[in-house]
């Protein structure tokens, strides 16, 4: 059955009409065209499709797209404040903490939950709490560095 849902995504108001049972990643990625929420492992297992729900990192894959009504999406592509990239974007861009860049977006908005109840993390509490994502790549190191350097500016700069 075809439902009415709305909610907010990226600072703008969404009003869509889809059935309810439809997840939030698929809907993102097709109706929505925003396709930085990437489709790894489909069972909530790597982190590639996280979004912030309410400012905290949900897996949009186990997500249904009725779950979100009435709260604020954002995406990736929703992170930047105009051309000014988030502190972990710049950071994950500086540290070069990416090669085919599948994960990059479920990382960066799972470090930006991490962040808000971990704002001055030693490297093991970052391996710790970045432990569900996956970079099939094999760049966690300069991931986690990114994480460390992005955490160290928005301490300076008291960015959220
Ligand atoms: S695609 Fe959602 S957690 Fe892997
Ligand atoms: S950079 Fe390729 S999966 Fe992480």
């Amino acid at each position: 059955m075809i439902e009415t849902v709305s909610f907010r995504l990226n600072d703008r108001p969404v009003r869509l009409r889809v059935d309810p049972k439809r997840t939030l990643l698929w809907v993102l990625r097709t109706e929505l065209e925003l396709t930085g929420a990437k489709h790894g492992c489909g069972v909530s297992e790597c982190g590639a499709c996280t979004v912030l729900v309410n400012d905290r990192p949900v897996r949009a894959c186990g997500a249904k797209i009725k779950s979100v009504a009435g709260k604020e999406v954002v995406t990736i592509e929703g992170l930047a404040k105009g051309t000014a990239l988030h502190p972990l974007q710049q950071a994950f861009v500086e540290h070069d903490a990416l090669q085919c860049g599948f994960c990059t977006p479920g990382m960066i908005l799972s470090a930006y939950g991490f962040l808000r109840t971990h704002p001055n993390p030693t490297y093991e509490d970052v391996l710790k709490g970045m432990d569900r994502n996956l970079c099939r790549c094999g760049a966690h190191k300069r991931i986690v560095e990114a994480i460390l350097a992005a955490a160290a500016a928005m301490r300076e700069a008291t960015v959220p």
